[in-house]
C-alpha cells in the first residue's frame, strides 16, 4: 500500500476534476465559511444536501486482500495513527448530535478490530442512532453474529464477488468461500433479515457468474447489490474497463425479470424487484448513474480523515482535535460542520480504470 500518511487537513485533487466549493484549506484555524446554519442543526453542505450518514472506518486491516482493494503486500498503519474505539466513539458521536442517524461501521474488515463489540453496543446506544450497520466480507461473521444482533446493529451488508472457492481465493488472494458462506448462514440464523450481498462487477473474474450470484440470494432470501468497480488505489492489477450496470442488467434479463423498485436503504443503489421471490436486486453505479446529487453521506477513515466524497481526495484530519487538550467536542463538531464545505458537488471517476484518479484504497477509506 502507499504511503499516504502526510495527509493535509484539506486537500482537493486535481486529477479528479472536482470544483470543491471552498479553496483548500490548510490549518483547522484557516477555515471555510460554516454552511450549516447552526452546530446543534442537521448537517448541510454547501449544495443543500442534508448529511443525516456516516460511514466510519475503524480499521485498515483485513484478514483478505481482494485485489480491486488492495495490493498484495499491503502493510497496514501503525497504532497510534489509528482511533483509538473510545475515539471511535467521539467521532460517531459528535456527528449524532449534528444531526447523523445512521452509521456504518466498515474498514478495513471492522470484524478484525479488537473489542469491536464493545464499541457497537455504544455506537447502538448513542441517542438519536436510528440504524447502526455495518459492512463485512463475512469470514468472521460466523463468530460474531450472535453478538452484532444483540449489540444493536440492525443490518449486515456481506461482500461476496464469487460462488467458486478456487476464483474466491483469486480474487481475495487468501480467502476461504466457505467461512463467508457460513457466516451468512450465522448472521440469518441469528436473525438478520434478509442481509445484503455486495458484489463488485469485475469483467475479467465474474461477470460469467451475475446470475448465479442473483439465484444464490433468492434462495437464501437474499438481497444483492452490484457495484461497479471505482478506480480507488494504485493498484499493481491492471484496471480494466468498469463493467457497467446495463451490460450486467442485459445478461440478467435473459434469465430474471424485473420489476423497477421505489425502494431505497437510503444508500445511492437502484433498485429492481424480481417477481415471485423477496429478493431485491440493486446496482450501484458510480460510472454509468451518478447518484452524487443526493448523496447523504460522508465517511471518517480509521485514521480520522473526515473525507466528505469518496471520489474525491479533499479531507480534514480529525485526529490531531480528538487528541488535543479540550474534550468537550466542540471543537471537533465546529471542524465537521465546517468540512461540509468543501464536499465536492459530484464525483467523475471517468470511464480509466487504469489510471487512479483517488490516490487511497478502499480500505483506507471505507467502504
Ligand atoms: N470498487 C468498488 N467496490 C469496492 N470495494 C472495495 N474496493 C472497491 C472498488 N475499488 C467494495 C467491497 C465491499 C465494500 C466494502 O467495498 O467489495 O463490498
Ligand atoms: Fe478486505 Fe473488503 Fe478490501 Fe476485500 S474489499 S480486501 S474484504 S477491505
Amino acid at each position: 500500500m502507499r504511503d499516504e500518511s502526510p495527509t493535509p487537513l484539506i486537500a482537493s485533487d486535481s486529477r479528479t476534476g472536482f470544483s470543491a466549493s471552498s479553496s483548500s484549506i490548510s490549518s483547522s484555524s484557516q477555515i471555510a465559511p460554516l454552511t450549516a446554519p447552526d452546530a446543534n442543526g442537521t448537517l448541510v453542505d454547501s449544495f443543500g444536501r442534508h448529511i443525516t450518514y456516516l460511514r466510519l472506518s475503524i480499521t485498515d486491516r483485513c484478514d483478505l486482500r481482494c485485489c480491486y482493494c488492495m495490493d498484495e503486500k499491503t502493510t497496514f498503519l501503525p497504532r497510534a495513527q489509528v482511533l483509538t474505539l473510545e475515539e471511535c466513539l467521539r467521532v460517531a458521536a459528535a456527528f449524532v448530535d449534528l444531526g447523523v442517524t445512521k452509521i456504518r461501521v466498515t474498514g478495513g474488515e471492522p470484524l478484525v478490530r479488537h473489542n469491536v463489540v464493545w464499541l457497537l453496543e455504544r455506537l447502538a446506544a448513542l441517542p438519536g442512532v436510528r440504524e447502526l450497520v455495518i459492512t463485512t466480507n463475512g469470514s468472521q461473521l460466523e463468530r460474531f453474529a450472535p453478538a452484532l444482533r444483540k449489540a444493536g446493529v440492525k443490518r449486515v451488508n456481506i461482500s461476496l464477488d464469487t460462488l467458486r472457492a478456487e476464483r474466491f481465493r483469486t480474487i481475495t488472494r487468501v480467502g476461504d468461500l466457505d467461512k463467508v458462506l457460513r457466516g451468512i448462514a450465522a448472521a440469518q440464523a441469528a436473525g438478520f433479515r434478509r442481509p445484503k450481498i455486495n458484489t463488485v462487477m469485475m469483467r475479467d473474474s465474474n461477470f460469467d457468474e451475475l446470475s448465479d450470484l442473483v439465484r444464490f440470494a433468492i434462495d437464501r432470501n437474499l438481497d444483492i447489490s452490484f457495484i461497479e468497480e471505482m478506480p480507488l488505489g494504485d493498484m499493481e492489477r491492471a484496471r480494466q474497463s468498469p463493467l457497467r450496470s446495463d451490460e450486467a442488467m442485459a445478461l440478467l434479463q435473459k434469465h430474471f425479470i424485473f420489476l423497477p423498485s421505489a425502494e431505497s436503504t437510503g444508500g445511492p443503489a437502484r433498485y429492481w424487484r424480481i417477481p415471485g421471490t423477496s429478493t431485491r436486486v440493486g446496482f450501484i453505479s458510480p460510472h454509468s448513474h451518478n447518484f452524487c446529487g443526493s448523496c447523504n453521506r460522508v465517511r471518517v477513515s480509521s485514521r480520522g480523515e473526515l473525507f466528505p466524497c469518496l471520489g474525491n481526495s479533499g479531507a480534514v484530519a480529525l485526529l490531531p482535535l480528538l487528541r488535543a487538550d479540550s474534550t468537550d467536542g466542540t471543537s471537533l463538531r465546529a471542524a465537521i460542520v465546517r468540512a461540509m464545505g468543501i464536499k465536492a458537488k459530484g464525483h467523475d471517476f471517468g470511464h480509466q480504470l487504469d489510471a487512479p484518479q483517488v490516490l487511497r484504497f478502499m480500505s483506507m477509506t471505507g467502504g
